[in-house]
């Protein structure tokens, strides 16, 4: 397995917050899918479903996925919120990194993204019932997809860092251990 640390979880998570934040303690490059995406196609992830459609912007995601995870290397990845539900892409995550599904309440990401306009899922009438539904989908789909889970609702930043950090570290010492053995 590479160096390589990758967040996946639903939108309002704090993937993006906590991934620089565990950068800069672990010393690694901090990389996020939606401003890769963003900066290549000169456009906001908004702009590109309203001009393109959703399936457009999976697409690019599977480009992007397939590009940053073969350069990826002592960095943490910062994913969009619908990434891992293709398989393809989480299985790519998965062999490339250590996955770590940041998992939070329905009742948090409403709190969290109260009057947020950049992200078109979540739009129009019924947030909280967009919300539980997505939520629903797609949890059991991040946890299959991760070595690890963790409940952020009530953590801090820094509790999260560190709870991640530590258990990379574990894993690249067993890593590291089963290399020596071969
Ligand atoms: C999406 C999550 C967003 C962004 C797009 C679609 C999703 O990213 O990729 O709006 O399907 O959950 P964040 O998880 O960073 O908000």
């Amino acid at each position: 397995m590479k160096k390589t640390v990758v967040l996946i979880g639903f939108m309002g998570c704090g993937k993006s917050t906590a991934g620089k934040e565990l950068a800069k303690a672990l010393k690694y490059r901090f990389l996020d899918t939606d401003s890769y995406i963003e900066d290549h196609a000169k456009m906001s992830v908004a702009e590109i479903f309203a001009q393109y459609g959703e399936q457009y912007f999976r697409n690019l995601e599977t480009e992007t996925v397939k590009k940053l995870m073969e350069i990826a290397e002592e960095t943490v990845v910062s994913t969009g919120g619908g990434l891992p539900l293709r398989e393809e892409n989480a299985d790519i995550l998965k062999k490339n990194g250590f996955v770590v599904y940041l998992r939070v309440k329905g009742s948090t990401v409403e709190e969290r993204l109260k009057g947020d306009t950049a992200r078109p899922l979540l739009q129009g009438d019924n947030v909280s019932g967009k919300i539980a539904d997505l939520l629903e989908y797609r949890d059991p789909i991040y946890e299959y997809g991760a070595h690890m889970v963790l409940d952020v609702d009530e953590k801090t930043v820094e509790e999260i860092v560190e709870d991640i950090a530590r258990n990379f570290k574990m894993m690249c010492e067993k890593d590291q251990e089963n290399n020596n053995r071969d």
